[in-house]
């Protein structure tokens, strides 16, 4: 390769991992010196922002406000003295909302791309040997790109279900799902882990019938605490959602109008076939490595597919990185961001950190549900002594004066130490309530040191404070 195709740092993928992975690289001044860009990065999609930007959750979250909004128009209007005329769905509109939100924030990037003098490469990268990247150029032709540090960060994608022919428009993933063309009237999801219910509540506010079939007896995925599980699948089923639950799909077929499966007891036995005319197949995601030619360096993956490496994000090969979706640890943008600086802080400056112990989760349903740090069975599961604090949002001034009373707010902390160790809310706001929770646990702080702190009346975070003071002591509004 020529002088100009070396790079301090090559990345390959432009989603959250690797564009974040790149501005930081930039800033760090692994960039552009003389007539050298010294940073790169590959992304084939033709845009950058990844999954999370283009097809995960930037649109989710745009149709999940959106959605809301309409149902809210529609239901939960008169109580609160507002009485409305004609409403009506511009699904077309909605769609077009989403799309303005998509592309301004990936054009943003770009800029942020121009700003740092990261070296944006349009195409598909694919190892030649431990040193040099092959990228096929979107445009045509192909150029080889030379990396003294390589960044893997080419993520994830939907596990197929076999037997299902995914076409995105009748048997999609979340990518079909977010671009529907109608409303369906039937639907049935295959897996009620984040995805499944962010998708199925869209959906279901916007009319269709939709059922949920999940395999294990609680909804949530993996991480929900059981109790905070049990309040959202209510919650859900009273806006409409039917779940199935302790159930596996066992095989489909698509007549070409109708979607069949077929499902029965995850033990075994009773079977059914639920008719649809859309099904998404959403039962977790996978590491996307194809067409990287790890063959050709011989780097290792596991039994799930994941790139691995060590506590520096090394993979054996010590000056290639892998970071975001296609390694360990759980598929959400800000663990990949939180690993994009992480990982440059290590080629920069040798030491770097991320607290996996402090990484929030969040699902977008209405009301939301968040956590951070683990949920009861595990502590329970851990021999470590624990004392719980519940604080409903009933008895909540703010909640109370929203009309929104659902859900609570639950805290656990060491019985020894006060320590909090995990923090379950699901409830208005609980998406934004749990930032509090996460500063808490990377602080170490007990739940005195919460229930101390003065937090402004009315506000939903009250009802976190609540939640602490009744782990040691009692709360006073319950
Ligand atoms: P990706 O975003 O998948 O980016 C990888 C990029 O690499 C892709 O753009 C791909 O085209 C590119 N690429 C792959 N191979 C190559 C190659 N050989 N050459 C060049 N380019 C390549 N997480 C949250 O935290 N909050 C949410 O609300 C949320 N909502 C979601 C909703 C949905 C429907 C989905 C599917 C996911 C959601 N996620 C959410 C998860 C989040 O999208 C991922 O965790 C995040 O995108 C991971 O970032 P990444 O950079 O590791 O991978
Ligand atoms: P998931 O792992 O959260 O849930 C999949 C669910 O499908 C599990 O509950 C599993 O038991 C079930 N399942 C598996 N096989 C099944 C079968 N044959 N029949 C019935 N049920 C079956 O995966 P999901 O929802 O696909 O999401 C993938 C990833 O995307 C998650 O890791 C999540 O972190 C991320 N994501 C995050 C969001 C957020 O942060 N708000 C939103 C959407 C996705």
């Amino acid at each position: 390769a020529s002088s100009s195709d070396e790079h301090d740092v090559v990345i390959i993928g432009g989603g959250v991992a690797g564009y974040v992975a790149a501005i930081k690289a930039g800033q760090e001044g692994l960039k552009a010196r003389l007539s050298l860009t010294t940073t790169a990065c590959i992304e084939k999609r033709g845009a950058l922002g990844g999954t999370c930007l283009n097809v995960g959750c930037i649109p989710s979250k745009s149709l999940l406000n959106n959605t809301h909004l309409y149902h809210q128009i529609l239901h939960d209007t008169k109580k609160r003295g507002i009485d409305v005329g004609i409403v009506k769905l511009n699904l077309e509109q909605m769609m077009k909302a989403k799309q303005t939100s998509v592309d301004g924030l990936t054009k943003g990037i770009e800029f942020l791309f121009k700003k740092n003098s990261v070296d944006y490469v349009k195409g598909m990268g694919s190892f030649v040997n431990e040193h040099e990247v092959k990228v096929d150029l979107l445009d045509g032709g192909e150029k080889t790109l030379r990396g003294k540090n390589i960044i893997i960060a080419t993520g994830s994608e939907a596990t197929p279900f076999l037997g299902l022919n995914i076409d995105e428009e009748r048997i999609v993933t979340s990518t079909g799902a977010l671009s529907l063309k109608e409303v369906p009237k039937k639907m049935v999801v295959i897996g009620g882990g984040i995805i499944g219910l962010e998708m199925a509540s869209v959906w279901s506010r916007l009319g269709a019938d939709v059922t949920v079939v999940e395999f294990l007896n609680q909804i949530g995925g993996p991480g929900m605490d059981a109790e905070v599980a049990k309040q959202a699948q209510k919650i859900l089923q009273k806006q409409g959602i039917q779940f199935l639950l302790g159930t596996k799909v066992t095989n489909g077929s698509d007549s070409g109008s109708t979607v069949s499966v077929n499902v029965e007891a995850a033990k075994g036995g009773k079977e059914q076939t639920l008719d649809a005319d859309v099904v998404l197949v959403a039962i977790g995601r996978r590491p996307y490595t194809a067409g990287l030619g790890l063959e050709n360096i011989g780097l290792e993956i596991d039994e799930r597919g994941r790139l691995v490496i060590d506590q520096e994000y090394r993979t054996k090969a010590s000056h290639i990185r892998v970071i975001g979706d296609c390694t360990f640890g759980p598929m959400l943008a800000h663990k990949a961001e939180e690993e994009a600086v992480a990982a440059i802080e290590y080629i920069k400056k040798g030491f770097g950190h991320v607290n996996y112990g402090a990484i929030p989760s969040v699902m977008y349903t209405h009301p939301e549900v968040a956590w951070v740090g683990q949920n009861e069975a595990e502590i329970k599961a851990s021999g470590v002594k624990y004392r719980v604090g519940n604080f409903p949002f009933s008895a909540n001034s703010r909640a109370k004066t929203n009309l929104e009373t659902e859900g609570f707010v639950k805290l656990i902390s060491d019985a020894e130490t006060d320590r909090i160790l995990g923090v379950h809310i699901i409830g208005p706001g609980a998406g934004e309530m749990i930032a509090e929770a996460t500063l808490a646990i990377e602080y170490g702080a007990s739940s005195e040191d919460v229930a101390r702190t003065c937090h402004a009346h009315p506000t939903l975070a009250e009802a976190f404070k609540e939640a602490a003071m009744a782990t040691y002591s009692k709360a006073i509004h319950f």
